[in-house]
């Protein structure tokens, strides 16, 4: 049977995952792709830690150069992460002739399009599947299975930390820094949770996304974020008697005014699917004009999860390469000289319903004025609740849902509400999406 030989960069928890799956699914894998996938360098810095698989002698070297200037490996798999030394990388692999299989977000989010015209210009191929919802087949999905739709938008459940910390604030009702501190523990949250918390994460996964349905370059640097850090457990709590869950939703969109792209807590109505998605799992919710509403649930992270999605690139490439059709299919989901550069709309002209939480003294006339100055703005008010009271001059909590309103009319109202004698601190507002 005729072999292709893949090296493999960063021998971590997804790099031990795809050893293992091409270990234990050799035969399956044979009998779908017709040749074998055989794994013959692993590089990593660290070649001493028992990772729980016995590996040939000499598979494993601290010497890149072996992966790189091997003539013998065919494809490259990247899965050290970041930006460098993995660009450096993988420049030198696809210049090297090499294909390249990578599921790395952030360094595809930024440096995207530059990678892809180095391959198209060396003839190869650079696949990413697992860098988005891990092992979700959503790629494959956007690239090929929805060719014969205009998307309209797409809402995902991207990052599997910070749903893991809003599913057990809202079933526990605990603090943020305490289930962040549990998560960490537990090894669900990195050491430095960063990047998921502050909803950098789900943005490159949504940049590489929006990219791939609205037919434009990657653009990261547009898309609006704001992490999970300040939701509080009494807004896990109005949103629940509203009949909402709070999730860090990454939304892209296609109107009559342009793509939006972003990345915020949003309350979603609890009937809705993506409400229904708690743990560490992933979703993306997908608005097609001839499907219609699609929804592609799994794990979006985690060893053997992210290494199926891995594996599936190489036999994809495998499968090219056996057929000599590289560059079947356009590196994002549209071919290259077609894209647009429509550009993305700032966050100030998205409009959508509020959810908006003052602390405000607990007097005569408070409402009144919040809601006039609402209504110069051109803010209608949907719903109004005062929970508890406060006669001796403290505060109290007002939250107020707002009808359909547009984010610059919101932030021009809040700034003069926020001004008041009778606000303190700065009002808590949490987008809602009632239409997914
Ligand atoms: N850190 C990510 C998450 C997984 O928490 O979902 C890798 O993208």
């Amino acid at each position: 049977m005729k072999t292709i030989n893949v090296g493999l960069i960063g021998f971590g928890t997804i790099g031990t995952g795809v050893a293992r799956v091409l270990r234990d699914n050799s035969q399956l894998i044979s009998r779908r792709l017709g040749a074998e996938l055989v794994l013959k360098k692993i590089a990593d810095l660290d070649i001493v830690t028992d990772r729980g698989i016995t590996l040939p002698a000499g598979m494993l070297t601290t010497d890149v150069n072996e992966v790189l200037d091997n003539p013998d490996i065919d494809m490259v798999i990247e899965l050290i992460g970041g930006y460098e030394p993995a660009k450096t990388f993988i420049t030198r692999a696809l210049k090297a002739g090499k294909h390249v299989v990578t599921a790395n977000k952030a360094l595809l989010a930024k440096h995207g399009d530059e990678l892809f015209q180095v391959a198209a210009k060396a003839g190869v191929d650079l696949y990413y599947e697992a860098s988005v919802g891990g092992g979700i087949p959503i790629i494959k999905v956007m690239r090929e299975s929805l060719t014969a739709n205009r998307i309209t938008a797409i809402s995902g459940i991207l990052n599997g930390t910070c749903n893991y910390i809003l599913t057990q604030m809202t079933d526990k009702g605990s603090a943020y820094d305490d289930v962040l501190a549990e998560a960490q523990k537990l090894g669900y949250a990195e050491a430095d949770p960063t990047f998921d918390v502050e909803g950098i994460d789900t943005a490159h996964k949504l940049a590489i996304l929006a990219a791939m349905a609205f037919g434009t370059p990657i653009n990261f640097d547009s898309v609006y974020v704001e992490g999970i850090a300040d939701i509080q457990p009494v807004d896990i709590e109005f949103a629940r008697e509203f009949g909402y869950k709070i999730k860090l939703l990454a939304i892209a969109k296609e109107g009559d005014g342009g793509i939006e792209a972003r990345v915020h807590p949003t309350m979603i109505p609890e009937h809705h699917m993506l409400a229904k998605i708690d743990g560490v799992f992933n979703a993306v919710y997908i608005n097609a004009d001839m499907l219609g509403p699609s929804l592609y649930y799994g794990q979006g992270a985690g060893m053997l999860p992210t290494a199926s999605a891995v594996v599936a690139d190489l036999v994809d490439i495998a499968r090219n390469m056996l057929g000599d059709s590289h560059h079947r299919l356009p590196f994002l989901a549209y071919q290259t000289p077609n894209h647009q550069q429509t550009s993305y709309q700032p966050i100030d002209a998205i409009s959508c319903n509020y959810y908006l939480r003052f602390t405000a003294r607990d007097q005569p006339g408070v409402l009144s004025k919040i809601s006039g100055i609402l209504g110069d703005a051109n803010i209608s008010i949907a719903s109004v609740i005062q929970k508890g009271r406060n006669d001796a001059g403290g505060t109290v909590a007002i939250v107020m849902q707002t009808h359909r309103a547009r984010e610059r009319d919101l932030r021009y109202a809040l700034n003069q509400i926020d001004a008041l004698d009778i606000i303190d601190g700065q009002t808590v507002v949490i987008r809602m999406e009632t239409d997914l």
